[in-house]
């Protein structure tokens, strides 16, 4: 009796966790799915006393509460509903005491009293806000992004959540989609790596104990891939290039055991992700064995009927017959599946596989032996804690990018007089950046207050000196959700004016733009990406002092920065930092920390060039720089982006010298070690991240120029060395074929490793 249950645990626990082993630097993970989904037999006994309704009731997520909606309908009547058994969980709401109402509603008031499950957006933190997904990718460091997220889940859960729908990991090469701004960039490996810590940030090793939470990865699938940089529009890709490079992430998520899939907005194929069996059945059931929950995106089952795919009955049987477990606020389940059972076009069976897997969450999370766990804790003690300040300001300083560094003019001495200006130099209520559902909008900590706590009173001047843009319709889009764009009562003549005086009396300016925190994230595209015309006329005007100009740059995407790059002495790019935004940002200016930030995106020459991304295929007529005729180039732009994946600039310096191969071939039962000197040449400490690309030269298919296939965040001493090492195996090479086979093929490869994905240094070697 003792083996039997010890053996139904172990097996529970492979089932919804999935095993997990570490060879050299990947993980081989897979997950074990059989064909039912195994309850314990207390969830069992409620199971199989469930009527169809309240399974039907499972399947309904409901949202409540006062943040942000994300699409036109609101559910209504949700105290009859749980009541009724008609709701399986809720999203949206925050704070214990508001939740553990809801859950005694659930519990006292419903036939079966099944507990709910709690969700919410916790994108980049929770009370205490960390930067934006896109500018954390920029640290390539999987330690601190884990910790991110495992303190995120500690504060949401010490509120009462227990599922946050994270991490975002669409692959995106368009800047014009202000997502971009949630993801973690334009490459597929390093995806995967952030797709796995931050799962094993928010689900830690047990997912029952009280301050864990299901992770949910999403957009399954391709979502950051639509056309123009639409948000919500049409997907087309080949079923190559979603296996290759749009894929890997939510795989990556899933091997490392993610409870939960988020559907996505777009068509893939022609079919809207939440009907597509392609993707639910055939890829994410059938080959990547998930068993955890699915759960459409905000009402995708309803606007299915837009994408002209059937009434609401249609799209909703559709969606529960490609495995779609959850319904988000469109009801459409609960509306109309008991008739698809009664006229036969929806199994019962099906739906009890969906029940099940949402019961299974539940049962997973403790909730069926206390469903009260999580409101045990004390959020006070968790949420702003000083130690999530802490990790906030120390991700802030690691995720900026220096872009940019003339004659060293930064770190700035704390001797120099500095005219502080721009309209993100003050504004509080932009530096939490985009999608931050429960972030305190009061708590972050502005530039112009980290001067203030950092450096002495007479050493700085502020002016505002312009609005982030003087278009007020703009600014009336962007402040759908509060005040982040303050149109001045002062006309931009007085503003500039302003500026010009402090500038003429000091040694630099430092110019805090870019964008307000809404101009990225959900529903937020974006045509032109460059800085606000407001703000380029006051950089032109402060050009004129001839003083060193810094640009501190906020933004949640990739901007075209070309005039910025050849006119100003240096940019370091923000991005969007969160709660401790404005110390970190005196912290890495006055160099108490010395940046270390490489971009996980291409930045664009122009919006002509989109998409430009470093993993390219090559053409029949390679661009040569020479921008002649009958080559692949522009007549007017060069290709290469303005500043490449991978790069960003050190108060130090790195030499990379003395690359070696272990071997010249390599067969499939071999690891071949690559190897590079890395010589930090400068004068202080700094961190660096090692990149090493591979190019598969001669293949069946065309393959990419190059591909990240390695990567290290290492600190040197000055003046100090590192040899620094990859290993190389076959599975590292292999890749689906037009077979849809993944395989490697023999032949001839290059290894590069470098500083950034353009400067490197390549050997070459075979694979038998
Ligand atoms: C819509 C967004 O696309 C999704 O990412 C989010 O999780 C849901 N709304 C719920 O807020």
């Amino acid at each position: 009796m003792k083996l039997t249950f010890t053996f139904y645990l172990a097996l529970v626990f492979l089932v919804f966790c999935g095993c997990k082993s570490n060879k050299n630097n990947k993980y081989d993970t897979f997950t074990i799915a059989p064909k039912s989904i195994l309850l314990s037999p207390k969830v069992e006994s409620i199971f199989k006393s469930m009527t169809l309704d309240e399974k039907i009731g499972q399947l309904n997520l409901v949202r409540s509460g006062a943040s942000v909606k994300t699409g036109e309908i609101v559910s209504s009547n949700i105290r009859e509903k749980i009541a009724s058994g008609s709701v399986g969980g809720m999203f949206g709401t925050q704070g214990v005491e508001l939740l553990r109402q809801t859950q005694e509603m659930a519990v006292n008031s419903s036939r079966l009293g099944i507990p709910l499950i709690f969700g919410l957006d916790v994108i980049h933190g929770y009370k205490t806000t960390f930067p934006i997904p896109l500018a954390l990718s920029c640290t390539w460091d999987m330690k601190l992004i884990e910790q991110v997220a495992r303190n995120s889940a500690n504060e949401a859960t010490s509120d009462g959540l227990m599922w946050t729908f994270s991490p975002m990991v669409d692959i995106a090469r368009d800047p014009r989609w202000g997502r971009i701004a949630e993801g973690g960039g334009e490459d597929p490996f390093l995806g995967s790596a952030i797709a796995r810590a931050m799962v094993n940030g928010y689900q830690g090793s047990n997912l029952s104990n009280d301050n864990t939470m299901i992770a949910c990865v999403k957009h399954f699938a391709n979502y950051g891939a639509s056309e123009g940089g639409r948000d919500y529009a049409t997907v087309d890709m080949s079923k190559l290039r979603a296996l290759n490079e749009y894929f890997p992430p939510y795989k990556a998520a899933i091997d490392a055991g993610v409870g939960s899939v988020m559907t996505s907005f777009n068509v893939l194929d022609y079919v809207p992700a939440s009907a597509n069996t392609y993707l639910y059945n055939d890829i994410l059931r059938d080959q990547w064995k998930f068993n955890g929950l699915v759960v459409t995106d905000y009402t995708a089952i309803n606007e299915m009927v837009n994408h002209g795919i059937g009434d609401l009955k249609e799209v909703s049987k559709r969606a529960i017959n490609a495995n779609v477990d959850m319904d988000m606020v469109g009801e459409g389940f609960l509306n109309t599946l008991k008739k698809s059972v009664d006229e036969g076009t929806v199994t019962i069976e099906q739906i009890d596989k969906a029940c099940r897997r949402i019961l299974k969450a539940k049962e997973m999370l403790g909730l069926f032996d206390d469903p009260y766990k999580y409101f045990n804790n004390n959020p006070k003690k968790e949420l702003l804690s000083p130690k999530n300040r802490q990790l906030a300001r120390a991700s802030v300083a690691a995720s900026m990018v220096l872009l940019k560094n003339d004659k060293s003019v930064l770190p700035l001495s704390k001797s120099t007089k500095i005219a502080l200006v721009g309209p993100l130099a003050d504004s509080r209520r932009n530096m939490i950046g985009c999608w931050s559902v429960a972030g305190d909008h009061d708590a972050p900590i502005t530039v112009l207050e980290g001067f203030e706590n950092q450096l002495s009173k007479g050493s700085f001047t502020y002016a505002k000196g312009c609005n982030i843009t003087d278009n007020g319709k703009l600014a009336e889009r962007i402040n759908a959700f509060g005040k982040e764009v303050n149109i001045d009562s002062r006309t931009p003549k007085e503003m500039i004016a302003e500026a010009m005086e402090n500038g003429a009396n000091a040694d630099v300016i430092v110019a805090v733009m870019g964008e307000a925190a809404d101009m990225t994230g959900e529903a937020s595209s974006m045509a032109h990406i460059g800085l606000q015309p407001s703000q380029i006329k006051l950089l032109k005007a402060l050009k004129t002092l001839n003083k060193p100009i810094v640009l501190v740059l906020f933004n949640g995407r990739p901007m075209t920065l070309v005039w910025e790059a050849e006119n100003l002495d240096a940019i370091l790019d923000v991005w969007f930092g969160g709660t401790e935004s404005g110390n970190a940002v005196v912290d890495v200016l006055i160099g108490n920390v010395n940046p270390s930030g490489k971009l996980t995106t291409s930045f664009p020459v122009s919006v002509g060039q989109i998409p430009v991304y470093h993993s390219m295929l090559n053409t029949g007529r390679p661009n040569d720089k020479s921008q002649k005729k009958f080559k692949s180039n522009y007549l007017d732009i060069p290709n290469e982006p303005l500043f490449p994946f991978g790069f960003g600039l050190s108060y130090t310096t790195f030499r990379y010298s003395d690359m070696q191969l272990s071997r010249p071939t390599l067969s499939s039962n071999q690891d071949l070690i690559v190897s590079v000197l890395v010589t930090n040449t400068g004068n202080q400490k700094g961190k660096e991240v090692v990149q090493m690309y591979i190019r598969d030269v001669i293949a069946s298919i065309s393959r990419p120029m190059k591909e990240l296939k390695g990567f290290q965040k290492i600190e040197i001493e000055a003046k100090e060395s590192k040899r620094i090492e990859f290993i190389i195996d076959e599975p590292l090479l292999k890749f689906y074929n037009s077979k849809l086979e993944y395989k490697s093929e023999v032949g001839k490869f290059e290894v590069m490793i470098g500083t950034n994905s353009v400067d490197v240094q390549t050997l070459k070697f075979k694979l038998k």
